[in-house]
């Protein structure tokens, strides 16, 4: 939680050493609600953000908890649907431990102009256990306002090779992602990302290398953040979060 303290309208998520803490004891995460692989078919269990909060907030042992070793927050998923029993919203065919960004002062969900001067995601990871699809599990999303569409503006993949790609959506009615190869960090190495779209200029960096995306017939449409495992294939997935930050 230091960064929350030096900067205004910033949400911070930094890893302390309380490995006897839910992850909401070492990691600010107000502005993020939790949407599981569980529960109800086409309607998986969502975790509010008053409920991740704090040293006894919510935790699960399968799918999102504190590391025993350096207190990293992990999200796992067990495979698909068909593999592994899971449970999928009823626009995707893939089951996610993922964090849908929230307004932290009412826990609704919320959603921002990417022609603001500032919108960002910044995360520290380590993928564990990529799963076995070809682009990989995808580990952040900015994802256009539900009233607007269910697709994502762009999708960030991590595959078993270790490989990191983004798919762009070029229409709001979605289902042609074009991609963009940003690099390879391997499997179980300790990175960054930093997703950005502001001033109508969508930008992906990675540990620090930053790509301009084109963002075709998008237009800019209101958007949300999105980081955790939404996985796109059979095998399980690992990932261990050592810091989260979003700024507006
Ligand atoms: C990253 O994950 C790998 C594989 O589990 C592990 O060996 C390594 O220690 C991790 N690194 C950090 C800094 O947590």
């Amino acid at each position: 939680m230091r960064l929350a303290t030096l900067l205004l309208f910033t949400s911070s998520i930094t890893a302390e050493i309380n490995p006897d803490c839910a992850p909401g004891g070492n990691f600010d995460l107000s502005p993020w609600e939790l949407q599981l692989p569980i529960g109800s078919k086409g309607d998986p269990e969502t975790i509010s953000s008053a409920s991740l909060q704090g040293c006894s907030g919510f935790e699960n042992s399968d799918y999102f908890f504190t590391e025993s070793g350096d207190s990293a927050l992990v999200m796992k998923v067990p495979g698909s649907p068909s593999s592994a029993g899971c449970v999928t919203t009823t626009n995707s065919l893939h089951c996610r431990t993922e964090l849908r960004e929230v307004d932290p002062s009412t826990g609704d969900t919320t959603s921002w102009s990417p022609k603001a001067a500032t919108n960002s995601l910044t995360v520290k990871l380590n993928v564990t256990e990529a799963d076995n699809s070809e682009h990989g599990t995808v580990i952040g999303q900015i994802h256009i306002d539900d009233s607007v569409s269910s697709k994502p503006v762009c999708e960030l993949y991590y595959n078993s090779d270790g490989d990191i790609s983004v798919g762009v959506e070029q229409t709001r009615t979605g289902g042609n992602e074009a991609f963009t190869s940003l690099g390879n960090v391997p499997v179980g190495t300790v990175f960054t990302y930093e997703m950005e779209y502001a001033g109508g200029t969508l930008k992906i960096a990675i540990n620090g290398e930053s790509h301009t995306l084109d963002t075709f017939e998008l237009d800019a449409p209101d958007s949300y953040f999105k980081v955790g495992n939404y996985n796109q294939g059979s095998s399980p997935s690992d990932i261990q979060f050592l810091s989260i930050s979003v700024e507006h």
